[in-house]
């Protein structure tokens, strides 16, 4: 996909943030995949306040530093990486961008001189063996996120093939047993003919939403006991995605799992729940006092949209920083440039803002630099439902 194609995309040029991206999918992307990427649960609250949090913690910036030199190294999961953040899992990256889906993403991710992490969904648009053959440079890092299937066997298969294809660690997703309420996205229903969707949903019948199609693909069932037996499996590191308790990251620790990914899917699945920055906030100390945070990384996504998110979380003993809708976006509107362009603006703005901060290293990011006094400030507006203005009646709408 090139901006030759899309004549009435705005130039690259022209996009200043990660916000940016979404608006210009908003009015630019089939208006069911718009709702499919965008959709959050029930009032969406979980998934404005993940973001509105971040604005309750301010910086306390330190004075007459030497910033010339901005280093941005970190270790996630034990691997040193240039850049403390990684494209988080997102299914079906194919509807926004039919020609590029998810390989766009894969080459974004291998020609920057950063090599971005990225976290492949099971529900991928291109298989596993497309997304491994697309790497671009041989040391870029590629991780597999596991919903896991009623089926034990579909589940382990999986796993191996992800190992033997070489990727390197296992997330599995553990906040959604089945999809949450999306309402904008239920709005359309979705069937699998002519659509670019991973193989294990050509089977799935038409149902109300794309979420709800991939949800009956999710076992209600998984329990701990399953987490210790996929480590009988393999010998890749298990990071639970979608932890939302400190008492559950401390069992993740204790049974080997090698992290956790605090995250509520993007305020996607239970709304109300807290969001991620507040349990980072309270958890750290605790794991801490334990001596629990050797060798135990705790990762975060939702809501990080800019550089001084990224900072704010850092500071609070994040090991490493996940960005999801803000690449799917780029990757939608402009395949491959936009996702590059994303990485220079938040790389840009991650530099400036050490800088401003008085901090020339990730591990100078300490607690003492923010004033958490309005953290705990829940913003939840009660006007419903957020996008009232966008709903479509339109019967039999299809994705
Ligand atoms: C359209 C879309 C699809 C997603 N698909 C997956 C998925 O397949 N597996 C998963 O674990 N999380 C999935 N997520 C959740 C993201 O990985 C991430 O946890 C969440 O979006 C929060 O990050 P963000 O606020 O930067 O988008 C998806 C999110 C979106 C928006």
């Amino acid at each position: 996909m090139t901006q030759d194609q899309k004549p009435d995309i705005p130039s690259l040029d022209l996009v200043f943030n990660l916000n940016e991206f979404e608006v210009i999918a908003s009015k630019t992307l089939p208006k069911a995949v718009y709702a499919y990427y965008s959709s959050a649960a029930d009032d969406e609250v979980s998934y404005r306040q993940n973001h509105h949090s971040f604005h309750g913690i301010f910086f306390k910036p330190k004075i007459l530093v030497d910033v010339t030199d901005i280093d941005l190294s970190s270790k996630i999961l034990g691997e040193i990486f240039q850049i403390p953040f990684y494209i988080s899992a997102t299914a079906l990256c194919g509807l926004g961008n039919p020609s590029g889906g998810e390989i766009d993403i894969v080459k974004a991710c291998g020609s920057t001189d950063v090599l971005v992490p990225q976290m492949i969904s099971t529900f991928s648009s291109n298989s596993l063996d497309e997304i491994t053959a697309a790497k671009v440079n041989e040391k870029q890092t590629q991780w597999f996120q596991l919903y896991v299937n009623g089926d034990r066997k579909i589940t382990h298969d999986l796993i191996k093939k992800a190992e033997h294809l070489g990727l390197k660690a296992l997330f599995v997703t553990v906040d959604a047993p089945q999809a949450g309420n999306r309402e904008k996205d239920l709005r359309f229903k979705f069937s699998c003919a002519n659509k670019k969707g991973p193989n294990i949903m050509k089977g799935s019948q038409t149902a109300n939403g794309t979420s709800g199609a991939l949800s009956k693909l999710i076992d209600t069932a998984l329990t701990w006991k399953d987490i210790e037996n996929f480590r009988t499996l393999t010998s890749l590191p298990i990071i639970l995605k979608g932890v939302q308790r400190i008492d559950d990251i401390i069992k993740a620790a204790e049974i080997g799992c090698k992290g956790v990914v605090l995250s509520n899917h993007g305020g996607r699945q239970l709304d109300f729940s807290v969001p991620p920055i507040e349990v980072l906030a309270e958890s750290v100390p605790v794991l801490k006092s334990r001596g629990l945070d050797k060798n135990f990384d705790i990762l975060i996504d939702g809501g990080i949209r800019r550089g001084t998110d990224i900072l704010k979380a850092l500071c609070l003993g994040a090991s490493g920083i996940g960005i999801a809708s803000p690449f799917l976006y780029a990757n939608s509107v402009y395949g491959q440039a936009g996702v590059e362009k994303a990485f220079d603006i938040i790389i840009n703005e991650l530099k400036l803002s050490m800088r401003l901060l008085g901090v020339t290293k990730i591990s100078e990011l300490t607690p003492d630099l923010l004033d958490l006094k309005g953290l705990y400030d829940r913003y939840a507006p009660s006007t419903y439902p957020f996008h009232f203005h966008e709903t479509s009646f339109e019967p039999n709408a299809t994705v």
